[in-house]
């Protein structure tokens, strides 16, 4: 596993690191509470993402200095530090906002030695494109070469008793898919099927 070393940027009256030590895990919780994505993630499991990625804090430093930090944002970063990484979880305390944090987080997250060199960092967002534009971020060029699994809560904690579910995978492909892919995916969509007895 990849040792790296916390990364800390400082600005007047702020700091962010990626000393997961300083991560308030109760309050990034109580912060993705308020997020349309993250409402109803489990304590447990926002500890569990936030154990394995490369999680940006920001923090507003108090005169006190570091042990009167407060946790006022957050950005995730899941990656194998060589070949891939998605940001996710960009978050900033909404009395906070507007000040220029949110860039100040990403251009930190941007300029990591890690991850500046990586030939491959996505992320997905609803409405603030604008924002991630700003740091070389643009739409998926080949949709269609993109899957994903999508399950609902209820499916995802029904397959851990290992039974495979209904998957929107081949429903997720066809809607993105090109017609000239969708005929050609005919046979990839029914292997899948062969694949996978549990795709309808
Ligand atoms: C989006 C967010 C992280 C931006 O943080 P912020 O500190 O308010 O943003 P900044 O003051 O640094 O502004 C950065 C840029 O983001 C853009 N931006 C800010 N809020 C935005 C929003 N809600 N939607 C779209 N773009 C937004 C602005 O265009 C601004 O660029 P500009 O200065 O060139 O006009 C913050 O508003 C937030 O936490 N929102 C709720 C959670 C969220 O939507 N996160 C992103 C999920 S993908």
């Amino acid at each position: 596993m990849t040792r790296i070393g916390p990364f800390e940027k400082r600005r007047k009256g702020y700091f962010v690191s990626t000393n997961t030590r300083l991560l308030d895990t109760n309050a990034i919780h109580a912060l993705l509470r308020q997020s349309y994505w993250a409402k109803r993630r489990p304590l447990g499991v926002v500890r569990k993402s936030m154990r394995h990625s490369l999680c940006f804090g920001l923090y507003r430093s108090n005169s006190g200095g570091r042990s009167a930090r407060r946790q006022v944002g957050l950005a995730r970063v899941i990656t194998d530090y060589a070949t891939f990484a998605y940001l996710c979880d960009v978050f900033i305390e909404p009395t906070e906002r507007g000040r220029g944090l949110g860039k100040w987080l990403m251009g930190c997250v941007m300029s990591h030695p890690e991850l500046r060199r990586l030939r491959h960092f996505c992320l997905t967002t609803r409405d603030t494109h604008e924002l991630y534009k700003q740091f070389g971020f643009a739409a998926i060029s080949k949709p269609w070469k993109w899957m994903e699994i999508v399950r609902t809560p209820r499916q995802a904690r029904r397959n851990n008793s290992g039974r495979l579910q209904k998957e929107r995978t081949i429903n997720t492909w066809l809607k993105h898919s090109r017609p000239r892919d969708r005929r050609l995916g005919s046979d990839s969509a029914s292997s899948s099927r062969a694949a996978f007895p549990g795709l309808s």
